[in-house]
């Protein structure tokens, strides 16, 4: 009846309650995260030590930040068009230490590559971007921000929440510190776990936010005098969790990259093209780039003078699931997508529209 991410998580579930611990043991336990860090590792070409798993994005952005704790006279690099989740662990941080927060132009709908390097200097510890935007899908040029922030000496950090699973990511050609994801979006996995890339440099240099019995290299050693983080990665785990969201995750990466993400990034630009043609005959205006470099598979648009949140549910009523987010209307065409949906929404729009 279940079958992929769904069914990890229900069986995972389902033994617990019938079992308890009988086969959810402590060994079993242990090695909860080894499928995701496998899979993980895979997902963004890199290996499974390098990997942390937690409970979200958010909270392995909050941990991340508190270990990289920029000081009073230092600074944190972001753009105002940001989720909030990605900026917020900062600047809770940056309020505590008197660290300053640069977010560049919030004005318009894209962030500028050059506005951002410009916020970049000596002071910068910490660059901290998504590599597509979640409103308009535009994609950021990862690698020159990189080169800029090493160059003066700043961490690269990276919200891959709306790209990872539907666009290949590869993190030592992006030459990123760290990349962190949710699950849930492009990667389609439950709620309930997210992942984390953290270069090799980083594991004994940092020291996680948050700690817990796990957070000790031998996990079932208990003694609460000690602390002794692992060498890697998974110094970031540091609690029990819905480990079935974990498993429910790693399934949904390994069908994925059978299919192969750079195929799946193909076949969603074709959806996303077909879209834009379609919006553009009804006059919308498209505010997602369409240029290769800069583009994403995220459709983002304003239709005639029409509120955004409304268009959004009427079109939710009729069964075609988009977001409103600010003040665009979001279509994020994935893999379970064909060209009969895309008409499909063309059709419902006519139908809000008259
Ligand atoms: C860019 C981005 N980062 C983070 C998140 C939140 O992730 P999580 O719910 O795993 O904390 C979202 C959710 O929409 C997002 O779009």
């Amino acid at each position: 009846m279940y079958s992929g991410a769904e069914r990890a998580v229900v069986e995972w579930m389902h033994d617990l309650a019938e079992n308890g611990t009988i086969h959810f043991d402590e060994a079993a336990e242990e090695q909860a995260f080894a499928t995701l860090h496998a899979s993980a590792a895979r997902l963004f070409k890199c290996r499974p030590e390098e990997i942390a798993v937690g409970s979200s994005a958010t909270e392995l952005l909050a941990s991340l930040a508190w270990a990289v704790a920029p000081t009073a006279g230092s600074n944190i690099v972001s753009t105002g068009l940001e989720f909030p989740s990605t900026i917020y662990p900062w600047a809770r941080v940056a309020h505590h230490t008197g660290a300053e927060v640069r977010l560049g132009d919030t004005k318009g709908d894209y962030p500028l590559a050059d506005d951002l390097i410009g916020l970049i200097d000596p002071g910068t510890t910490v660059v901290c971007v998504s590599d597509v935007i979640y409103t308009t899908g535009q994609r950021l040029d990862v690698a020159g921000l990189a080169e800029a922030a090493h160059r003066n000496g700043a961490l690269v950090v990276i919200d891959a929440t709306q790209s990872a699973g539907g666009i290949p990511i590869d993190v030592g050609a992006l030459g990123v510190d760290a990349l962190i994801t949710a699950s849930y979006k492009w990667l389609c996995g439950p709620f309930g776990v997210g992942v984390m890339y953290l270069a090799p440099h980083l594991h004994e240099r940092l020291e996680p936010g948050l700690v817990g019995f796990r957070s000790h290299e031998r996990m079932w050693d208990l003694r609460a005098d000690r602390l002794k983080l692992p060498p890697n990665a998974h110094r970031f785990e540091f609690s029990t969790m819905a480990y079935g969201c974990a498993s429910g995750l790693a399934s949904s990466i390994d069908y994925l990259l059978r299919l192969d993400v750079g195929r799946i990034f193909s076949r969603n630009k074709t959806l996303a093209d077909l879209l834009i043609e379609g919006l553009r005959e009804r006059n919308a205006e498209i505010l997602s780039p369409t240029d290769d470099a800069a583009r994403s598979s995220i459709v983002a648009t304003r239709i005639a003078d029409m509120d955004v949140r409304i268009l959004a549910e009427r079109l939710n009523e009729a069964g075609i699931v988009v977001s409103a987010r600010r003040n665009v209307l979001r279509f994020s065409p994935h893999l379970y997508n064909d060209a009969d949906d895309i008409q499909q929404a063309l059709t419902a729009i006519d139908r809000c529209l008259s």
